[in-house]
């Protein structure tokens, strides 16, 4: 599981002002406290609080970076989770989504019209990855981050992550040696990125519950034909769709507080970490993504 970085990273990491811990004789200082801001991404996280950078470890074995304990949380028995009612709707839409294979998942969300925001997008926003081998099936990836929703320029475009929360999402991934384009025959090397809303919210408002409820179905559609084997959730709203069934209270949980575990989503490990966006506004928050995105690549290569 070592998590080897090349000068380029490690440049790529300090522009980031992203702190890497590499092994350090013991009489090292140890780093200082680092105040944390509060968060607009997840609002319902603590208040500001004084929270202790990780203290010098010994010697890493082999991964020289300070990483949570990986806490596999096992996957529930059925749940009595909350579910929106406009996923059990009667009209079999679910079902039918359920039942797609990928260019019928692209072409069902391209039109669609579930709920108010088909009146208001420029462009519905299915995702983005490596091209497929065959444009009939899904791209070999082994990591998938899921989003929020798109913002204007994601809504002019098309394609999730493109504004500057984009950027230092593929700043992070790249780190790490990931990327959207990934690389022909390395799905370990892709990502598919994609929303729990494909469409904008006006204004980049939050999701409601009724546009998630909807949207709902393609992005378990996407993950079960995608058949990643980490997903990366960042923020609130793709956490919360995505452990929902899993994780109790989760809608009044801060995120912060669930960082630092594995969960699962469909049998598939998922990893919390910030949004981006908030990451853009919270500087020292950026160690804390690092070390989600490690414990996402620790996980990966346990596998
Ligand atoms: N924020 C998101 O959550 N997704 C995007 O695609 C862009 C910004």
């Amino acid at each position: 599981m070592a998590l080897n970085l090349d000068a380029r990273q490690r440049a790529m990491l300090e522009e980031m002002r992203v702190r890497v811990w590499w092994p350090q004789p013991a009489a090292q200082p140890q780093p200082a406290a680092v105040p944390v801001q509060g968060s607009n991404q997840a609002p319902a996280d603590p208040p500001p609080a004084p929270v202790l950078r990780v203290a010098e470890p010994p010697p890493p074995p082999r991964v020289p970076i300070a990483v949570p304990v990986a806490v596999v949380v096992p996957e529930p028995a059925p749940a009595p989770a909350p579910v929106p009612a406009a996923a059990v709707a009667p009209d079999g839409r679910a079902d039918a989504i359920a039942a797609m294979d990928w260019p019928a998942l692209q072409h069902a969300v391209a039109g669609c019209q579930a709920c108010k925001l088909c009146g208001t997008r420029r462009n519905t926003v299915f995702g983005v990855g490596p091209a497929a081998a065959d444009p009939a099936t899904p791209p070999h990836v082994d990591w998938l981050v899921v989003g929020e929703a798109p913002g204007e320029q994601e809504d002019l475009r098309g394609e999730p992550f493109v504004g500057p929360a984009g950027k230092l999402l593929d700043n992070m991934l790249r780190a790490v040696g990931v990327s959207r384009h990934g690389e022909a025959g390395a799905p370990q090397r892709a990502a598919f990125i994609v929303n729990v809303l494909k469409c904008r919210p006006p204004g980049n408002r939050n999701p409601a519950l009724e546009e998630i409820a909807q949207c709902e179905p393609f992005l378990k559609r996407q993950i079960a034909l995608l058949r990643p084997r980490i997903i990366l959730a960042v923020g609130r709203f793709a956490v919360q769709s995505l452990l929902a069934g899993s994780v109790p209270n989760v809608h009044a949980t801060p995120l912060g507080r669930l960082r630092g575990k594995v969960y699962r989503y469909e049998g598939v490990p998922v990893v919390v970490s910030y949004h981006p966006a908030y990451l853009l506004r919270s500087l020292p928050e950026k160690a804390k993504a690092w070390a989600d995105l490690c414990l996402a690549l620790e996980t990966l290569q346990a596998q």
